[in-house]
C-alpha cells in the first residue's frame, strides 16, 4: 500500500486546481505588487481579487483583510497588536489553556511586559466555561482570544456566546479559526468576531500564507514594520503566488464544504466505531458532537504515543501525537492534559486527521496496524498490567 496520510490538521497537499492558479503568478505575473508599472499593478490586482474572495467568504469588507506569512504570524499580530494598541484602556487578556502555541507564547511574552493573562480551564470535552469567562472579566480586560476549533481534539467553542459577552463589556474578541476555516462557514459579522486568524496550508493551499481579519474600528498596532504594504499595517513584499493559491483553496473549500463534511464524518465515524470494537481501553477526546468532523484524538491507555507513531510510520501510516509545532518535544500535550486525563492516558494520545482523499480501506489497514502495535506495546507495559488488575478509573475529571 502507498503511504497513508492521516495528518491533515498538520498540513495538506496543494490541490491541482490551486497549483494551476498559482503557476502563472510565478512566471508571467511575477511583479512586485508595490511596483507602480503595469507588471506590478497586475500583481496588485491579483492580491485585490484574492482579498475580495476571502472577505466575501467571511462576510466582511475587503479592507478588513490583511495577508500574513502564516497563521502563527496572524495570531502573534492579533495578540501583540491589539494588546499594545489598547493598553491605555487596560492590561488584562483572557484566553484558554488549549490555545495554539502561537497564542499562548504571545500571551506569555506579554506577561513579561506587565500584562496580566487569565488562561481559562476547559471541561473534559474541551469547552471553556462561560461562567468562568464572565467571572474572569475585570475593568482592565481589553482582549478575549479563544480558539474557534481546537487543532488537537476538534472541539468547537460557543463563539457567538463568547463574542456577545465580550461586546457587552466593550472587550475586543479575537478567535484563531485556522482549523475551522474552510470546514465550517464563518460569518464574522453574524458571529460578532472582531479579529480572526486563518491559514492557507490547512485547506490545500500553499504553506507560508495566512490572513488576519480585523474589524474596522478595532485598534491594532503594526507588527512588522519597514514598508507600506497591506495598507501600511503589515510590511514586507507580499507573497503573491501564495495569496492567489490561498484564495483559490478557500473558494474550493467553500464550494465543496457540504460534500466534504459528509465524507469526513463518514470516515471518522467508521474509524471510531471500528477502533472501539477492536482495541480496549481507549478514550476519544474532544466534544462528542460540537466538533470538527476531520479530527479524531484517541488516547491509548498506558502506551507511549511516540512509540505508536513510530510503529505506524514503519508501515507507511502518517499520524501525529498532537500539534505539529511541538511534535519534536516530549512534553505531554497541553490540550489533552487540560481535559483532565491521567498522565498514562495523555502520553498515549494520537491525533488522526482525515481528508476527503482518504479511503475506508486505508482506515481498515490502519486499524489492523494499530491493533498489533498497541497490543505489542501493552504486552511490554507493567503499568498496563497493573492498571488492568486494579481497574483504575481512566478519566480524572
Ligand atoms: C489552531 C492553529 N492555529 C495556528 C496555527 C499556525 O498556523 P501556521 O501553520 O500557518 O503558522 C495552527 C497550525 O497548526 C493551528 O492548528
Amino acid at each position: 500500500m502507498e503511504k497513508i496520510y492521516f495528518d491533515n490538521a498538520a498540513t495538506t497537499p496543494v490541490s491541482g486546481e490551486v497549483l494551476n492558479a498559482m503557476l502563472p503568478v510565478f512566471t508571467d505575473k511575477y511583479g512586485n505588487s508595490s511596483s507602480l508599472h503595469n507588471i506590478g499593478r497586475d500583481a496588485n490586482n491579483l492580491i485585490d481579487q484574492s482579498r475580495d474572495t476571502i472577505a466575501e467568504l467571511l462576510n466582511v469588507s475587503s479592507n478588513e483583510i490583511y495577508f500574513t506569512s502564516s497563521g502563527t504570524e496572524a495570531n502573534n499580530w492579533a495578540i501583540f497588536g491589539i494588546a499594545n494598541a489598547n493598553r491605555r484602556k487596560g492590561n488584562h487578556i483572557i484566553t484558554s489553556k488549549i490555545e495554539h502555541h502561537s497564542v499562548l507564547s504571545s500571551c506569555e511574552k506579554l506577561e513579561k511586559s506587565g500584562f496580566k493573562v487569565t488562561y481559562l480551564n476547559v471541561d473534559s470535552n474541551g469547552l471553556i466555561s462561560i461562567a468562568e469567562l464572565m467571572h474572569s472579566i475585570t475593568s482592565d480586560t481589553i482582549l478575549i482570544s479563544i480558539i474557534a476549533a481546537n487543532n488537537e481534539i476538534g472541539t468547537i467553542q460557543n463563539i457567538r456566546t463568547i463574542s456577545a459577552i465580550a461586546h457587552e463589556k466593550n472587550i475586543i474578541f479575537h478567535t484563531d479559526a485556522v482549523q475551522l476555516f474552510g470546514h465550517i462557514e464563518v460569518d464574522c459579522q453574524e458571529l460578532g468576531i472582531d479579529a480572526l486568524t486563518i491559514s492557507s496550508h490547512k485547506i490545500c493551499g500553499p504553506k507560508g500564507c495566512g490572513a488576519l481579519y480585523v474589524r474596522k474600528g478595532v485598534l491594532i498596532d503594526n507588527f512588522i514594520v519597514g514598508g507600506n504594504q497591506e495598507r501600511n499595517k503589515r510590511a514586507g513584499t507580499v507573497n503573491v503566488p501564495a495569496v492567489v493559491g490561498f484564495a483559490k483553496a478557500a473558494e474550493i473549500a467553500y464550494r465543496d464544504i457540504k460534500a466534504n463534511n459528509y465524507k469526513l464524518k463518514q470516515l471518522s465515524d467508521y474509524f471510531k466505531n471500528k477502533l472501539e470494537a477492536e482495541i480496549p481501553d481507549i478514550i476519544f477526546n474532544g466534544h462528542p458532537r460540537q466538533r470538527l468532523p476531520q479530527i479524531v484524538s484517541v488516547s491509548f491507555s498506558c502506551v507511549e504515543g511516540e512509540s505508536i507513531l513510530m510503529l505506524l510510520d514503519l508501515q507507511g501510516i502518517c499520524v501525529s501525537t498532537g500539534s505539529a509545532c511541538t511534535s519534536n518535544s516530549l512534553e505531554p500535550s497541553h490540550v489533552v492534559s487540560a481535559l483532565g486525563l491521567c498522565y498514562e492516558d495523555v502520553q498515549g494520545t494520537i491525533r488522526f486527521s482525515f481528508s476527503v482523499n482518504n479511503t475506508f480501506e486505508e482506515i481498515d489497514f490502519t486499524i489492523d496496524a494499530l491493533k498489533k502495535s498497541v497490543t505489542k506495546l501493552r504486552d511490554m507495559s507493567p503499568i498496563y498490567k497493573k492498571r488492568k488488575r486494579v481497574k483504575k478509573c481512566i478519566v480524572k475529571k
